[in-house]
């Protein structure tokens, strides 16, 4: 499906229109295309007033296509979230076309902004991962048009988001057996415009990277700390870390088998950060961005490592393992330090399918924010409400060290059940050296099975959260 700007150039047959309809006036743009000739009627008279999301989808003769009516409620309430929402939601109605045009129309009260928000949110509406599947996506039309006044170029940027987005969730949605760290580095090292470094097992050892060392031990998968670097080097970076791991069994802690398979999901953050690098580089954005990604898998082993174990991290910083469920902290603060010590970074932002405890606290629909700085913590939510990627605070004083003190190591890698997502961000605290950071907790948010919220845009599977929240924030910062 390829989303274009409509321009009088373009040849061949409407086969839809999709046409916006506030619940107290009607845009010029749908009248101009239905006229008056009564189809609002017809389809008030079969209870479509407009309202918000409600959808009339009728065939009309005169024009030779289907109209598709939608909802958007009162004119001056318009929000991006609820064209996003509406517009995504007018694509299963699209099924049955088969490689034909659809032509969308906006109500054009901020063309640019409607412009971007409707073609990328129908661009990750239609995404399907079908690669395993015989029977593929049901979307079969061809192009979409989007009728604006807004510039192509907005389109092209539209365009690039959702297919980025779309690249992360592919790569999220991967079995675990196939989305391995080495996959990940080949999809690094594919990326136009970026340079790649790559750390595995010895140089763990080598480095003194012993959260890393220690987590990958088991794996059959060789663990890698994948570095990809973008942009000006003459000014100080932007780092970026992602949580990778591709498979968490737990470990010697070993999870339930319960919904075990869920865990391949795991890798979401790592796939965020390769995603908005990819998105990045493809914008051509002017700024210095480092991206971290800590690759491995958590599995059992004779060699694995163990409850009671002590860990030495690559600030020195020794941590107490109390359960190697516990998995993700322990190489994200590995990537962390490496990352403030080699890289200088300005500020620091990770992303990680951290914690159940967050799930509970937030719901599916915000990923917990803890940090350092007000000042990034600000631009982050910033980013977060433009995107309706949304984020919330959790609090991160000093009182949740207390909860990580060990008394054999320095920290230890759980707090108990009590404030789980915070004892996990003061654990990661203890790497950033007062570098301006936040860290995102995205085990809500990364993927989804019933799509609480009913988004359309947020197909069954990793939703790809995080690659418009940071393009945001990189693109204002
Ligand atoms: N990857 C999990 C967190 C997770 C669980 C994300 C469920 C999404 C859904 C993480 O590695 C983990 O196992 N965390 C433990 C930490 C605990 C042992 C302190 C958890 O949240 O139970
Ligand atoms: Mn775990
Ligand atoms: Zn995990």
């Amino acid at each position: 499906m390829r989303i274009e700007k409509f321009s009088a150039k373009v040849k061949g047959k409407i086969d839809a229109f999709v046409l916006p309809v506030f619940q107290d006036s009607i845009p010029e743009g749908t009248k101009n295309i239905i006229g008056e000739r009564g189809l609002i009627s017809t389809a008030k008279s079969h209870g479509f007033s407009g309202k918000k999301g409600e959808i009339f989808d009728i065939y009309d003769n005169d024009l030779g296509a289907r109209i598709i009516l939608v909802g958007l409620g009162n004119k001056k309430e318009e929000d991006l979230e609820t064209l996003r929402r509406v517009y995504s939601s007018s694509l299963p109605h699209f099924r049955g076309i088969e490689g034909g045009t659809v032509e969308v129309v906006l109500p054009e009260i901020s063309p640019e902004e409607e412009a971007k928000e409707v073609a990328f949110s129908l661009g990750l509406a239609a995404y399907d991962f079908d690669r395993f599947r015989g029977e593929k996506s049901k979307v079969k039309v061809e192009r979409v048009l989007i009728r604006t006044g807004a510039s192509a170029s907005v389109i092209d940027e539209a365009n690039s988001i959702a297919s980025a987005v779309n690249f992360t969730r592919d790569i999220a949605n991967l079995p675990p057996s196939v989305g391995t760290p080495s996959y990940f580095e080949q999809e690094a090292r594919n990326i136009k415009g970026i340079t790649v470094k790559v750390l595995g097992r010895e140089d763990f050892s080598k480095l003194g990277m012993g959260g890393l060392e220690g987590v990958s031990r088991a794996a059959r998968e060789p663990g890698k700390l994948v570095i990809m670097e973008y942009g000006p080097k003459d000014e100080d970076p932007i780092l970026l870390v992602g949580k990778g791991i591709t498979f968490d069994s737990g470990g010697i802690s070993l999870k339930p088998a319960e919904g075990m398979d869920e865990m391949k999901f795991d890798k979401c953050g790592a796939s965020a950060v390769l995603g908005v690098m990819k998105l990045i580089s493809e914008m051509k954005l002017k700024k210095h961005v480092v991206g971290m990604m800590p690759l491995t898998e958590n599995l059992p082993g004779g060699n694995a490592y163990k409850p009671g174990d002590i860990l030495k991290h690559y600030n020195g910083v020794t941590s107490e393992i109390l359960s190697t469920d516990a998995e993700g902290r322990l190489v994200l603060s590995d990537a962390i330090a490496y990352g403030v010590k080699n890289y200088h970074p300005s500020e620091v932002v990770d992303l990680a399918t951290l914690t159940g405890a967050c799930i509970v606290a937030l719901g599916n629909n915000y990923a917990g924010l803890m940090g350092n700085n007000d000042k990034l913590k600000e631009k982050i939510e910033k980013a977060a409400s433009r995107t309706w990627e949304k984020v919330w605070e959790l609090p991160l004083d000093d009182d949740f060290q207390e909860q990580i003190k060990s008394k054999v190591a320095d920290i230890k890698n759980t707090g108990g059940r009590e404030g789980g997502a915070e004892t996990a961000a003061a654990f990661l605290s203890r790497f950033v050296d007062g570098t301006p950071w936040v860290h995102l907790d995205i085990a809500g948010t990364a993927w989804t099975q019933k799509n609480t919220a009913k988004r359309e845009y947020l197909p069954n599977g990793a939703t790809g959260y995080g690659v418009r929240l940071l393009y945001e924030y990189l693109k204002s910062s």
